[in-house]
């Protein structure tokens, strides 16, 4: 009785330590992944993209993530006249050089994807390299500072970046548009957005001058620029019947039944510089910006852009942009009035690099426009 007592005993012990460790594993196996990426459509979940690459090249590793292309290469042996000549045998041989690399985390490595979630670290190398990128500095908040000497420090250091308002505050480490903010207009306004930030737990921000425009994603895969997202700020047009809060509802649901995203994060401070509240009924025919956070899952309109209208100019920039951070595939954001101008004409900047970009963005515009473009085809055939 007591012996089966322990032997059950025991055999729920070890049933609680297997079923732990196998927890332990899963729980490692998702958080080794967070550390490194985001919430995105990753290239390696993407099976559509792994069957293509499987096709093109020698062998792909599904558990290990790995493609690999191996190439035969003849060696020279001489033309059929000087082979007879020299009595060398008729058959070339041939070597066969094989590569492998990791597509795990979007083909990069992950010192360069921690790289770049350095928002400061990648405008810093960025700005020494000559390319161009907002005015920055990183704010610290000093441990015993009132509101008064965080206005005071903000200045000074703006004084000595060479920053006027508008300006940016944003954390450095941020994904999503979350803690960004932007059209700070004045000290008062800064003072209480550091104040905001302070209180969330941010011990350092990052300090940007605002720089106009669209926000453009360029996918940037291997060297090669493989497409250009035009994102604009979602906008609604007065019918002199409507309030803009009504209006907003009803853009929002034009855009679901599109299959795209609504506008959650409306800046009201920013309808207010328009000159309307939220309740106000809007002019026919008359503009509101109704969010000042650009991006696709905030409700951005978003269109592609033939690669052939971008200047070499521009183009260089991001190129060279993944080659000074050391990164295969990025997503970067570009803010400018017109991409198809020089950055050097209308002010165009590189406002971040990110190292695990997302693919979705692409695939949603293909389906809108309904043109042929595949992202993942065109990555699939330039990895190596
Ligand atoms: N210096 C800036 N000037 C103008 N707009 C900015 C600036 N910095 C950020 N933004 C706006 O905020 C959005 C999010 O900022 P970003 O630096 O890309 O952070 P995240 O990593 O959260 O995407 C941008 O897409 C852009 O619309
Ligand atoms: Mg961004």
């Amino acid at each position: 009785m007591i012996s089966k007592y322990i032997r059950n005993n025991a055999l729920f012990v070890i049933l609680v330590i297997v079923l732990l460790l196998l927890l332990v594993k899963i729980a490692m196996d998702h958080f080794g992944d967070a550390s490194t990426t985001e919430h995105y459509v990753g290239l390696s979940k993407v099976d559509r993209f792994v069957d293509m690459m499987e096709k093109k090249y020698t062998k792909v590793d599904r558990d290990a993530k790995t493609v690999t292309q191996c190439i035969k290469k003849k060696n020279y042996q001489g033309s059929a006249e000087e082979r007879d000549m020299y009595g060398l045998p008729k058959i070339e041989s041939e070597d066969t050089n094989c590569q492998t690399i990791s597509y795990k985390y979007h083909f990069n490595k992950e010192d360069a994807i921690k790289l770049v979630k350095d928002k400061i670290a990648t405008s810093q190398l960025l700005m020494d390299a000559g390319l161009p990128v907002p005015k920055f500095f990183k704010f610290v908040f000093g441990p015993t500072m009132d509101n008064i000497m965080i206005q005071e420090k903000l200045l000074e250091q703006m004084n000595q970046a060479g920053i006027t308002f508008p300006i940016v505050l944003k954390q450095i480490y941020g994904t999503f548009g979350i803690d960004v903010f932007t059209h700070i207009k004045d000290i008062e306004m800064a003072g209480k957005t550091l104040e905001e930030m302070r209180n969330k737990g941010y011990k350092e921000v990052m300090c940007e001058e605002q720089i106009e425009g669209h926000c453009y994603r360029i996918f940037v895969f291997n060297g090669q620029i493989m497409d250009v997202i035009r994102r604009s700020a979602p906008f609604v047009v007065g019918d002199g019947v409507n309030t803009i809060r009504s209006l907003i509802d009803m853009r929002n649901k034009r855009q679901l039944e599109k299959k795209l995203f609504e506008t959650k994060n409306v800046t009201e401070s920013f309808i207010a510089d328009q000159g309307y509240k939220m309740d106000d009924i809007l002019p026919k025919g008359r503009n509101v910006t109704i969010s000042t956070v650009i991006n696709m899952h905030n409700g951005a309109d978003i269109e592609r852009i033939p690669l052939g209208s971008i200047p070499e100019i521009n183009r260089n920039i991001f190129i060279q942009a993944n080659q000074v951070l050391g990164i295969k595939c990025s997503g970067i954001d570009f803010l400018s009035p017109d991409i198809t101008k020089s950055y050097k004409e209308n002010n165009g900047r590189i406002l971040e690099i990110n190292g695990t970009p997302d693919t979705e963005i692409h695939t949603i515009v293909s389906e809108q426009s309904g043109d042929n473009f595949d992202i993942y085809a065109k990555i699939a055939a330039n990895v190596f």
